[in-house]
C-alpha cells in the first residue's frame, strides 16, 4: 500500500536532527499519524507535500480568519517589505491601526502591540497587579492563555488531581516553572456563577483579575451560561478588580468587535492575538485609559523590539480593513456556515452510529465524541468535557478525516473562514461522509 505521507514521514525524520523533537511547538508532534509539512495553501485549502489536498478547518489554529494567503494581503505585505520590515521606531501604520481597533472595540480607549498573545497576556497580568497592587488572578479550569509560565496554569490537569469541585486544585502541565507562580493564581470552574461569586469572596481584596477566555474555545467550544459575562463584570466592579477578556481566538470571529461585541460587556483589558494578524505574528494589549495607566506613567514595563513593527502593521491593517468593509455581513456568513457544518456533521454521525455531537456558536466549534453511556446536553465545563469526551475515538475519527481531505485541529476544534464559500462546506461534507463510513467500519474492531 503506497503511504500518502511519505514526503512528510520522510521530512519529520530528518528534523529529528537538527530540530528538538522535529517541531517547532509541542502541541503539533500530536498530528496523527505523522506531523504534516505543507508546501501551499489558497483560501479555505491546503497542500501537503505530497501533493494531498485539504479542506481546511483548522485554520492556522484560528489566525486565518480571512484564509490561506488572501492576495490583498500579501501584496499590502510585500508593498511594505519593499520599504523595510523593521525600524524599532514609530510609523504612521500603528496609529492607523489602532484607530482601526478603536473604531471595532469601543473598550479599546487605548492600544499597546505585541507579536504574540502569549506576550500580551503577561502585559495584561502585570498590568492588574501593578493597577491594583494584589497580587492574586482568577483564572478557569481547563482555560489556555498562551504557553508562558502564568498562562498556563490550570491548563489540562490531570482527574486523579483535580480537587473537590469547589477548590479546583492549582496545577501546571510544564516542568521548570518560576517557583511559586502556582500561589500567584486561583482557579475556579467554568460556567457556574455561585461557585464564582464563594471563590471570589474567599479571596476577598487579594485578587487582582479574572482573566477569561469569553467563549472558552480552546476547552470545547463552551459558551458561557446566561449571566456568567454580567457576574463577572459586577465582581469585579464591586471588588475593585480588573475584568480581562482574552479575545485571541474569539476576538473578529463572533463579531467584528470580538465576543464582547456579541455576548454584550464591556472588559478593562482585552487581549487580541491570531486573526489580527491573518497569519502574522501580531498580537494587541487594548483596553480602557483608567486600565492603561501604569503604562502610560511608567510604572509598568511593556517592550518588546519587533513591538509594532511595520510589516505586520501592513497585514493587519489590511485584516482590519477588510473586517471593516464586511459590515453587517460578519459573522452571519461565517456563522451560518458553521452551523450547515456541524448540523452535516451530527446528521452524518447519527447515520452511522456515531456519537459525535458538534458543539459552538458555529465560526468555531468542537466535535465532542461522547463515551457509552453519556446522557447528552451541552458540555458546561472542563470536568464534565473530561468525563465525556472520548479523546481516543475522535482522534481515530480525525485521521479518517484527513485521509479524505478534511482537517480539523487535533483535539476536536474546527474553525469556519471567511474564505470557505458553501460548497466547500457541501464538499467537505462528502468528504466526511466516506470518513465516517470508514471510522464507524474500523472503530467497532478497535
Ligand atoms: C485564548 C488564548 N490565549 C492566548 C494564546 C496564545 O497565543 P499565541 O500562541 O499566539 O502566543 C492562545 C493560543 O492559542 C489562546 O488560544
Amino acid at each position: 500500500m503506497t503511504d500518502r505521507y511519505a514526503r512528510s514521514r520522510a521530512l519529520f525524520t530528518r528534523a529529528q536532527h537538527s530540530i528538538a523533537a522535529g517541531v517547532n511547538s509541542g502541541i503539533r508532534k500530536m498530528e496523527q499519524p505523522v506531523p504534516l509539512y505543507f508546501s501551499h495553501g489558497s483560501g479555505p485549502r491546503l497542500w501537503d507535500v505530497d501533493g494531498n489536498e485539504f479542506i481546511d478547518f483548522q485554520i492556522g489554529q484560528g489566525a486565518l480568519l480571512f484564509g490561506h494567503a488572501p492576495a490583498g494581503m500579501a501584496g499590502a505585505i510585500g508593498e511594505q517589505a519593499k520599504l523595510g520590515t523593521h525600524w524599532a521606531a514609530q510609523c504612521e501604520l500603528e496609529i492607523e491601526v489602532a484607530e482601526r481597533l478603536q473604531a471595532l472595540m469601543p473598550a479599546a480607549e487605548l492600544v499597546r502591540f505585541n507579536n504574540s498573545a502569549t506576550e500580551v497576556v503577561l502585559s495584561a497580568l502585570r498590568l492588574a497587579r501593578a493597577h491594583t497592587g494584589r497580587p492574586l488572578i482568577l483564572k478557569f479550569e481547563g482555560a489556555y492563555h498562551g504557553w508562558a509560565d502564568e498562562g498556563l496554569v490550570g491548563f489540562c490537569p490531570p482527574a486523579d488531581q483535580w480537587g473537590d469541585e469547589e477548590h479546583p486544585t492549582r496545577l501546571h502541565p510544564s516542568q521548570g516553572v518560576i517557583p511559586g507562580v502556582l500561589e500567584t493564581f486561583v482557579v475556579a470552574r467554568w460556567n457556574d456563577p455561585d461557585h464564582l461569586r464563594r471563590v471570589v469572596e474567599r479571596h476577598r481584596g487579594q485578587i487582582a483579575a479574572i482573566l477569561f477566555e469569553p467563549i472558552m474555545c480552546n476547552t470545547c467550544c463552551m459558551e458561557p451560561v446566561p449571566g456568567l459575562m454580567d457576574t463577572i463584570r459586577e465582581l469585579c466592579d464591586r471588588e475593585g478588580m480588573l475584568m480581562i477578556a482574552d479575545e485571541t481566538i474569539t476576538g473578529f470571529r463572533f463579531a467584528p468587535g470580538g465576543a464582547q461585541q456579541a455576548l454584550g460587556f464591556s472588559p478593562d483589558l482585552t487581549i487580541l492575538g491570531k486573526a489580527i494578524g491573518g497569519g502574522v505574528p501580531f498580537a494587541a494589549l487594548t483596553g480602557k485609559r483608567e486600565a492603561m495607566r501604569k503604562i502610560i506613567e511608567g510604572g509598568v514595563v511593556h517592550a518588546g523590539t519587533l513591538n509594532g513593527n511595520p510589516l505586520c502593521l501592513a497585514a493587519s491593517k489590511w485584516c482590519l480593513d477588510h473586517l471593516l468593509s464586511l459590515g453587517e455581513s460578519h459573522p452571519r456568513v461565517v456563522s451560518d456556515l458553521g452551523r450547515r457544518l456541524m448540523t452535516g456533521l451530527r446528521e452524518l454521525a447519527g447515520r452511522f452510529g456515531i456519537p459525535l455531537h458538534p458543539q459552538g456558536p458555529g465560526p468555531a466549534f468542537h466535535c465532542v465524541m461522547t463515551k457509552p453511556g453519556d446522557a447528552g446536553g451541552q458540555v458546561r465545563d472542563y470536568r464534565d468535557y473530561v468525563r465525556r469526551h472520548d479523546a481516543p475515538r475522535w482522534a481515530h475519527l480525525r485521521v479518517c478525516l484527513l485521509e479524505n481531505g478534511v482537517r480539523a485541529i487535533e483535539r476536536g476544534l474546527w474553525f469556519v473562514s471567511l474564505a470557505h464559500e458553501p460548497r466547500d462546506i457541501d464538499e467537505a461534507l462528502v468528504r466526511a461522509e466516506a470518513a465516517l463510513a470508514r471510522h464507524a467500519a474500523e472503530w467497532k474492531s478497535v
